[in-house]
This record gives C-alpha cells, structure tokens and sequence, in this order.
C-alpha cells in the first residue's frame, strides 16, 4: 500500500512525535504547577493584607463582626484583592460559613459554597493539577484561618479561577507548540534523506534487475560500500554467469555439444537413407537391362517408362532428405553478417538482371556479428534470396536489410513479388512442401534447420500480389 520510502518517513516522523508530545507533556506540567504555585503565592499575599487590616480595626471578640463589616479600610483590601491576576473574589467568613466582609457587598451575609483547595491541588501531581486546570473551569480557594485568642472566630477566603489560570497556561505555551512543530518538520525532511540513502542500495539492485531482463547480460551492481556489498557479489556472479551461458555469446562448450548432437542424427538418418538408395540404383540399372531385353515389346516398355519415372522420382527425394539431413558438424565461429549478405546477393545478381528484378541491400556502418556457421547462413539466406526471385518472375524489387535489435541481429529479406497464400503460410517450412513445378520443397526447410541450430527465429508476413518478407532473427555475439 505504501512504498517503503513513505513507511520509513511515517515511522520516524511518528517516533519524534511521540517523543515531542512526551516532552510537551511534561513541560505543560512544570508550567502548570509553577503557574499554580505563583497564583498560591500572590493568594496568600492578598490574605496577608486583609489580615492585617482586619487585626487593625478588631477591638474585641463580640464586636469583631460588626467593625470587620463595617471596616472601609477592610472593604478596600478585598475589593483591591480582586485586581490582582486569576483572583475572582475574597471573602471574610465565619465559622458557620456565613460572609461576614466581602468584595461585592451584595454577598454579606450569605453562606459559601465548598471550592476545591489550592493547597491541596498543589500538593497533588502533575497530572490531577493538569486535569483541575483544563477540565471546565472550577474556581480552587486560598483559606487563611484568623483567630483571636488562639480560637478561630474567622476565615479569610480567596477565589482563585482555573480559567485564568488556563489561559495564562495557554499564553506560555505558544512558543512550545512553534518548537514541537519546526522538531517535526525537521524530523520528516531528516526521514526523507535517511530513507534516500537507506533505500539506496534497493534502487540499485531494482535498477540492474532491470538492467537484466532487458537483456543487458553482465551489468554489474554498484554496492561497494554497503551492507548489501555481498548481495551485489552474488549479483555480479549470476549475471557473468547469464553472459555466459547465453547463446549470443557462443557458449563453446554447449554448442558443440549440439553440434555433435545433430551430427549424430544426420548419421541416423543418412544410414537409413542409403540403405534406400542402393536398392533404387540396383532396379535403375536392372530396368534398363530389362527394357533392352524386351525388344520391341512396345506394351510392356510403357509400364517400363512409368517404373523408371517413379524410381527416378524416389531417388530425387532420397537426394533432398540427405541433403536435410546432411551430417556435416556445424562450425561455430563469428560471424560479420552484411558482407555473408553480400555475397549472397553477387550470386543472385545474374538471375536477378535476368528477371529483371532490382536488387536492395541496407546494413548500415555497424557490424552486425552472430555466433554461426558461416557456409550453412549462406546457403540459407540464399535461400530465401532465391524463393523471392522466383516470386517475381515478372520483375520487381529485392530488399535486404539487417539491423541489431536489442541484442538480436534481425535480417529482412523482402519481396514485391506473388506473396503465399494464407493456407499456405503453415506449410512453406514443410519438408517437400512446394508450389513450384520441378521444386523440391526442401529450401524453406534448411532454413529453418539452419535458424533453429543458431538459436534463432524466423518470421513470415505476405500479402497476395504485393510480396512477402522473411525476417530472420539470430543473437547477436556480444562485444566484450
Ligand atoms: N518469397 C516467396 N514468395 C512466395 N512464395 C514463397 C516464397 N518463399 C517460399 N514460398 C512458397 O513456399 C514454398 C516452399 O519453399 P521452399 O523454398 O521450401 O521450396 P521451393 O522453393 O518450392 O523448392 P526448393 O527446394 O527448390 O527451394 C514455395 O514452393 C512457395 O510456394
Ligand atoms: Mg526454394
């Protein structure tokens, strides 16, 4: 689904992430605490000087209440404490709860709600003064007891709101939050370089795989300095390896394997051959001794004609099969295929003029070179040169081409001449199959015998009255 570039990218990115959003953590809740801390401290402040104001104007213990209400000096410093930073509101109570003093008036004599403790909180970890801070607001209390004659008779109590306290908190961490952010940028474009130069060594291993299957034998694998060095061994190995064994390069040893083995079967089959023709000859002759011996026998002379025509015909296909299946070894040697062309295009040309028939031949400068038996590619190619002559016997154009393909040599020999019936087409490389009076059927057949022993292919496109172009395609012998 995703490319193993993306994946490492994600990995990593995910990893400093989780790393930032650790540290964001922590760091928030250092922030928290000395933010609760200090509004603990400018709490207590406050209760200080109310304190003092209120131990100012307390004369007695049953007048306290009265002089604390009706105090100015008192009500000043409450209403002065509500200025200071996260403070909501400051009250003087009495032990029942009851609002003796406050900074709005309108709360005397009302009772106080319990508030969570500042104290308390502060007290707690990191993660409850987290919670106390960002989980809706709620308003935490600084109680400061007053007593008088070691009673307490009253309580100075300070409202502290956890949304200021949140917003402050919020207003510190903006810097943070740019930090995480450019710490994560940062970390995709690190992840980006490394899976560059991690990912290398696939690259170059895909690239010569690919290298390989376009039939670039040998390509070798740039993985020296990597951990990979031994893979690209292996690599290199196997591609000099493919070089060898493939058939462009003439493998000496394989050839000539196939060479004997195809000598072996000629000998087969020319044995058997022979064991043929020699009772042919051997009626041959004993039919003319026959013939002469009937004398003026004019009835049984005819039939003597027919079985003399018959043998003669045999002998003609015994003389095509040997010449198929002659056993002479295929010499494998380089072989420079345009000036092999050449040549068989000189032979041609007498028949050719004859024809009237003009003759083409574009190789190009490059040298075109196969592994091959140069007398048997001759006769081949002389073949088919042949059969397109004999294709236009009303004049035309002959046009040979060879060019390299990839790491083919392709040969095309076209002509502008009767073209093959698509009924045909299957049968042209038959043996004996031909069209022609006094043909032999055998031409096509060496052919394919020839592009077969040299690993190669053969092609056939026609069209009727327009012509018909082989195409021979051989590997080409690599130039180290
Ligand atoms: N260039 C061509 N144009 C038209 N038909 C062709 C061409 N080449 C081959 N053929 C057809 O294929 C048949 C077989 O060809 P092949 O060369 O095997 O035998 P052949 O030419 O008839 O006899 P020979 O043994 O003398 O070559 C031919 O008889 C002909 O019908
Ligand atoms: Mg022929």
């Amino acid at each position: 689904m995703f490319s193993i570039k993306t994946k490492q990218v994600l990995g990593v990115t995910a990893m400093v992430a989780i790393v930032v959003m650790a540290l964001s953590l922590l760091h928030l809740m250092d922030l928290a605490r000395t933010l609760l801390e200090e509004s603990q401290a400018r709490a207590e402040l406050i209760a200080n000087a109310i304190y003092h104001q209120s131990s100012e104007v307390v004369t007695s213990q049953g007048t306290a209440y009265d002089e604390l209400r009706s105090s100015a000096s008192v009500r000043l410093a409450l209403e002065s404490a509500i200025y200071s930073e996260d403070v909501t509101d400051a009250v003087i109570v009495d032990p029942t709860g009851t609002i003796i003093a406050a900074n709005d008036r309108d709360r005397i004599g009302q009772t106080v709600e319990p508030r969570a403790s500042l104290a308390a909180l502060i007290a707690e970890g990191g993660p409850a003064q987290l919670r106390a801070v960002y989980s809706g607001g709620q308003t935490l209390e600084w109680v400061q007891p007053m007593n008088m004659d070691d009673q307490p008779f009253a309580e100075i109590r300070i409202g502290l709101s956890t949304i200021l306290v949140r917003r402050d908190l919020n207003q510190s961490l903006q810097p943070a939050a740019i930090a995480a952010g450019v710490a994560l940028l940062v970390a995709v474009f690190v992840a980006m370089l490394l899976a560059q130069v991690v990912l290398r060594p696939i690259h170059v291993i895909t690239s010569g795989l690919s290298r390989l299957g376009r039939g670039e034998l040998g390509t070798t694998l740039d993985l020296r300095d990597d951990e990979f060095r031994d893979l690209g061994d292996v690599f290199d190995r196997v591609s000099a390896q493919l070089r060898a064994a493939a058939p462009g390069s003439a493998n000496p040893v394989q050839l000539n394997e196939l060479s004997r083995r195809i000598v072996k079967l000629g000998r087969l089959t020319t044995g058997v051959a022979h064991e043929v023709k020699n009772p042919l000859n051997a009626m041959t002759i004993h039919l003319e001794l026959l013939k002469t011996k009937l004398g003026d026998a004019r009835a049984a002379a005819v039939h003597a004609d027919v079985i003399s025509q018959e043998i003669h015909r045999l002998d003609e296909v015994m003389q095509g099969f040997l010449k198929f299946a002659r056993p002479d070894a295929v010499d494998f040697a380089p072989v420079d295929i345009a000036p092999l062309l050449a040549g068989v295009l000189d032979a041609i040309q007498p028949q050719a003029g004859r024809a009237g028939v003009t003759v083409e031949r574009s190789c190009g400068d490059q040298s075109l070179r196969v592994s091959g038996d140069a007398s048997r590619l001759r006769q081949a190619f002389l073949n088919l040169a042949e059969n397109a002559l004999q294709a236009m016997p009303k004049g035309g154009k002959l046009s040979v081409s060879c060019a390299l393909n990839g790491n083919r040599v392709v040969v095309r020999i076209s002509d502008t001449g009767e073209g093959i019936p698509a009924e045909h087409l299957e049968r042209i490389f038959d043996l004996y199959f031909t069209t022609k009076r006094g043909g032999s059927g055998i031409g096509l057949s060496l052919v394919y015998q020839t592009v077969s022993v040299h690993n190669g292919e053969i092609d056939v496109e026609s069209s009727m009255d327009r012509g018909t172009t082989f195409a021979v395609t051989l590997p080409a012998l690599q130039s180290r």
